[in-house]
């Protein structure tokens, strides 16, 4: 309709993502501003429970995720997995090993994510299930901070596979290969259930579903078979 096209020709998009999304959202948004060029987007990327508090308050168009909220009713589509890896520096003595049980994690410095933050959850949980305290030697509110930390040779995290987009052959950083890993996560988009969203918002989210996996794998350098 008259309308709709409207929309697409100077809309907004206002989406507020989850920190390991800011390595492909910017990508796919990319392809999609090159269609639609009228097109004003904010974007906003914050831990899992900062995401809940905007969503809460319908602040933003979509939202998009790893973990769907336990509290709040929503429409969900999954979209792309986000698949949680252990990262150690290429030098680390575990970074030629094989099938390393999860177990000869506990005695490793390790790094982990902010409170509020979804991958410290699930982190938390997988060494729980198994039983293994990890020595935590340092808190970090961010993923770009972790890599080089971990590059810096201060100890290993959890971290999503996508972290590594861009980084070419990663020459300073290693997937380890340990027992249960990796975590298999997804992405999802979401909206608060019920709610009308826009032409702008309802167009994105078809592009997500349609054709986001393919547009990030051919816009990433890394390779994901390791
Ligand atoms: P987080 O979420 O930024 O809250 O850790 C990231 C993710 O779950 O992929």
């Amino acid at each position: 309709t008259v309308a709709n096209l409207q929309g697409l020709k100077e809309g907004k998009l206002r989406l507020t993502v989850v920190t390991t999304a800011k390595y492909i959202i910017p990508r796919l948004l990319g392809v999609f501003c090159h269609r639609y060029p009228g097109i004003d987007v904010s974007l906003q990327v914050t831990n899992h429970e900062v995401l809940e508090e905007r969503l809460s308050q319908n602040l933003d168009d979509l939202y998009i995720l790893s973990k769907l909220p336990e509290n709040f009713e929503v429409t969900s589509y999954k979209f792309l997995d986000n698949p949680l890896v252990v990262l150690a520096a290429s030098n680390h003595p575990l970074a030629n090993e094989k099938n390393i049980p999860i177990e000869r994690l506990k005695n490793e410095p390790f790094i982990m994510r902010e409170p509020g933050s979804g991958t410290r959850k699930a982190v938390k949980k997988i060494f729980e299930e198994h039983g293994v305290s990890v020595k935590v030697r340092m808190e970090l509110g961010s993923n770009e901070a972790i890599k080089q930390a971990i590059a810096g040779g201060l100890g290993i995290s959890v971290v999503s596979r996508h972290v590594l987009a861009l980084e070419g052959s990663t020459r300073k950083l290693k997937i380890l290969d340990v027992q249960d890993f990796p975590i298999e996560r997804s992405w999802y988009v979401i909206y608060p259930k019920n709610k009308q969203i826009s032409v702008v918002a309802e167009e994105f989210l078809k592009y997500l579903i349609e054709e986001g996996k393919q547009v990030v794998e051919e816009t990433a350098d890394y390779n994901f078979q390791d």
